[in-house]
């Protein structure tokens, strides 16, 4: 029996807030501190995808850096897992190729993700020279990309938030196409480990998931945020003109949505049904009252931490630059195998 390898990756398209905390990181931390210690953690900076958005150079560079700080800030332990950026590593983008020969345009065209950017944002598409506005085909495909970046390291664990389970579903159609075209059975679908929280919702329109792609700032907060940014943020959190909390997911997604985040940091383990009962009777300004107290706390670490480490700009160059070498290691034995079984 071979030990796990779990691989997952965010995109460095801001800091990240407190839905990838709850939704990811929370459980790369806990994985990485409970695995077996045979049990190798792959956590990948995607850039690629972050290409996927328009972005300028120095902003790109900076939020690099920012992500590989704060993930070092949450507590990630270089020597325990293998950390880096996806562009350090060619055989990402090579695999995707490979993949994207046996993949499905069908199946790329049903998933959600592309129609839902294409219909709130301008940046899914591209300007062409000829002044024709057209779905930019990296955004289409980037699906094939995430399963490449999966199967590169032979995972048999995804740690994800709920809004990837579509996409590791496309994870899995890759695999078995793959696998049918080469009659091989080099590629194993991975298991997805599904955060046990909630998605977290944006602050100022809780119908809609918390982004760091979302252009209104107000909506997030950062895991690195200072005392006095989480007061504004929570203060200023949009719920509805009711003034006493019950815990009503359905009907009251701005007040579920501040209990849920008492939920993910508390330090109790409380569940927001548990949570929701206790503060009963309480008014909204005296739950965000809580809510700002334990988040203060429980976050205090992770921004003094960030500050020291944004500061050593050497030491994190040095951590990437391991992490590059571990995961290429790993990856030229997956290509070695894709090469064998293709012909190529
Ligand atoms: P974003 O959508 O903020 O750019 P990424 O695409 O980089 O985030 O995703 C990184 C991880 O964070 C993924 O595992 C994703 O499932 C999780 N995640 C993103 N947003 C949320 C959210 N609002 N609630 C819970 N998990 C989330
Ligand atoms: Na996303």
């Amino acid at each position: 029996e071979e030990p796990p390898i779990i691989f997952s990756g965010i995109q460095p398209t801001g800091r990240p807030h407190l839905g990838n905390y709850l939704g990811a990181l929370k459980q790369w931390k806990h994985l990485q501190d409970t695995a077996h210690p045979d049990t190798k953690l792959f956590f990948c900076i995607v850039d690629l995808h972050a290409m996927t958005t328009p972005h300028a150079r120095g902003e790109m560079q900076e939020l690099k850096w920012d992500m590989m700080a704060s993930l070092l800030a949450l507590g990630l332990d270089p020597d325990r897992c293998t950390i880096f950026f996806q562009s350090t590593v060619p055989q990402h983008a090579e695999l995707q190729w490979i993949l994207s020969c046996t993949a499905s345009t069908g199946y790329l065209s049903r998933m959600t993700q592309w129609k839902s950017k294409l219909k709130l944002d301008d940046n899914a598409t591209i300007e062409t020279t000829k002044g024709k506005k057209t779905l930019k085909h990296g955004l289409f495909s980037y699906p094939i990309l995430q399963a490449a970046d999966i199967l590169l390291y032979g995972t048999t664990h995804v740690p994800v938030g709920e809004d990837q389970r579509q996409h590791l579903e496309f994870t899995r159609e890759c695999v078995s196409n793959f696998n049918y075209a080469y009659k091989t059975d080099l590629f194993a679908a991975p298991e997805t480990l599904i955060s046990p929280f909630p998605r977290i919702m944006s602050l100022t329109t809780p119908r809609q998931k918390m982004s760091k792609s979302d252009s209104a700032t107000k909506s997030l907060l950062h895991v690195t945020s200072s005392p006095k940014k989480i007061i504004q943020r929570i203060s200023q959190a949009v719920t509805d003109g009711r003034n006493e909390v019950t815990y009503d997911p359905e009907n009251r997604a701005g007040v579920a949505n501040l209990i849920h985040l008492l939920a993910g940091f508390d330090p109790k383990g409380r569940t927001p049904e548990e949570l929701g009962e206790t503060m009963k009777g309480y008014k909204i300004s005296e739950l965000k009252q809580v809510v700002i107290e334990v988040l203060t706390d429980e976050l205090a670490e992770t921004r003094e931490n960030f500050v020291r480490l944004s500061s050593n700009k050497d030491k994190l160059r040095e951590i990437s630059a391991q992490g590059t070498q571990k995961a290429r290691l790993q990856a030229e034995k997956i290509m070695a195998k894709v090469k064998d079984v293709t012909g190529i």
